[in-house]
């Protein structure tokens, strides 16, 4: 397995990155294919020093089939990572076509290029915004599906359409049918523990622990919390946080499941990525406090629209199936963002 080649989708972005580097350390050939809409190479620089391995980078759309199609014959892949999406929640309420047309589209070409050049083993980044409302907080694979704005229906999409086209191989007997890993993921934050590749968010992030981490460096004045009349322990909500490392690890586990005995032929099956536990806004703030020293300035502000309570995952399936588990604890991932943070203020530039 460690001689195989993976491409990777999206491969300079936050997690792509991060994967690229896991891959190489562990053995395989990488290609990562990324049209940099919202990455730097610099990224891909800074994980190949870091693996003092190479790996191939094409800028390329995966929207553009004769480009994938070429990069498809050239480099044989054995499994690809995909990646590549956009994922701003506000920006696809503002924008559902761009949101549709780049995540749901670019996943059809993809796998068009894939079936015709006989590639059927694909690890996918889907996302816990796929499921709906449920009584409870700790969601299984199971629970009913029911996204509530166009990136998360853009991945509630693409996992039907992977799971109609798993089912279509069976039923036409071909000979090598799609092996699929659909990865859901609870909320992945911190970065590499060298301090060399992270998160570069474009602009005012809209996601917690980034906006944290540019409040304590005096990027920003202070954060607001958005609620503080949850149903929830402290009246703030709760998330799942997960180390981007161990989230890539799972990606690694899995492509070991797709190729092992156990990952049926026609299988298209999903994996909650989390830890199984959850953190507050407020429990957020205090253990960055604690464990960088900085004060972290906040208000109580109202709501944000399409806000859940509480959510967290339940990883007993990916532990029974994948042989996966979270290793890293929240001390681990408030130190590896603030680490990045402080080495690049400025992101990648
Ligand atoms: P990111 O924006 O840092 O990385 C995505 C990468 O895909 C970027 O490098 C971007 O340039 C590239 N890309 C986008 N559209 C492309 C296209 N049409 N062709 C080629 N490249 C394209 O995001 P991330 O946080 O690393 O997320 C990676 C994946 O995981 C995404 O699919 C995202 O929806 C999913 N996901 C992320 C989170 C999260 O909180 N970060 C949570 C759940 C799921
Ligand atoms: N929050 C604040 N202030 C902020 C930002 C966030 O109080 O400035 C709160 C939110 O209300 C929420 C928690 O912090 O209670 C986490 O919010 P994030 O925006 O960091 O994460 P979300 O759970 O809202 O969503 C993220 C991604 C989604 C993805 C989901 C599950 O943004 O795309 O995790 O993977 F689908």
């Amino acid at each position: 397995m460690k001689d195989q080649t993976v491409l990777v989708t999206g491969g300079a972005g936050y997690i792509g990155s991060h994967a690229c580097l896991e891959l190489l350390q562990a053995g395989f050939k990488v290609v990562v294919v990324d049209n940099l809409a919202n990455s730097k190479v610099e990224s891909l620089a800074r994980v190949q020093k870091l693996a003092g391995k190479t790996l191939t980078f094409y800028q390329a759309d995966i929207r553009d089939k004769q480009a994938l199609t070429d990069i498809f014959a050239k480099e044989t892949p054995d499994t690809v990572i995909h990646f590549a999406g956009l994922k701003a929640v506000g920006e696809s309420c503002a924008l559902p076509q761009l949101y549709y047309h780049n995540n749901v589209y670019g996943t059809l070409v993809l796998t068009e290029v894939m079936n015709a050049a006989n590639v059927k083993q694909l690890v996918f980044s889907s996302s816990a915004t796929v499921y709906g409302e449920s009584a409870s907080p700790q969601y299984s694979e199971h629970f009913p599906l029911g996204a509530i704005n166009p990136y998360g229906r853009s991945k509630a999409m693409i996992e039907d359409i992977l799971r109609d086209l798993s089912a279509s191989d069976k039923l036409n007997n071909v000979e090598k049918p799609w092996k699929i890993a659909l990865l859901r993921y609870f909320n992945p934050i911190g970065a590499h523990d060298s301090g060399m590749i992270g998160e570069d968010p474009n602009g005012i992030p809209n996601n917690l622990m980034p906006y944290v981490a540019q409040v304590a460096i005096g990027k920003l004045t202070q954060l607001s919390v958005f609620g503080d009349d949850y149903p929830t322990r402290d009246g703030t909500g709760i998330r799942d946080y997960i180390h981007v490392v161990d989230l890539v690890q799972g990606h690694i586990k899995a492509i070991a499941a797709l190729n092992g005995e156990h990952f049926a032929e026609g299988e298209c099956k999903a994996y909650n990525l989390g830890a199984g536990r959850g953190y507050s806004v407020l429990e957020i703030i205090d253990a960055f406090q604690r464990v960088t020293g900085k004060t972290i300035p906040y208000q109580m502000s109202p709501r944000r629209a399409g806000d859940l309570a509480e959510c967290f995952a339940n990883p007993a399936l990916a532990l029974a199936e994948l042989n996966w588990q979270v290793e890293k604890d929240l001390d681990d991932m408030v130190n590896d963002t603030w680490n990045w943070q402080t080495k690049n203020p400025q992101g990648y530039q």
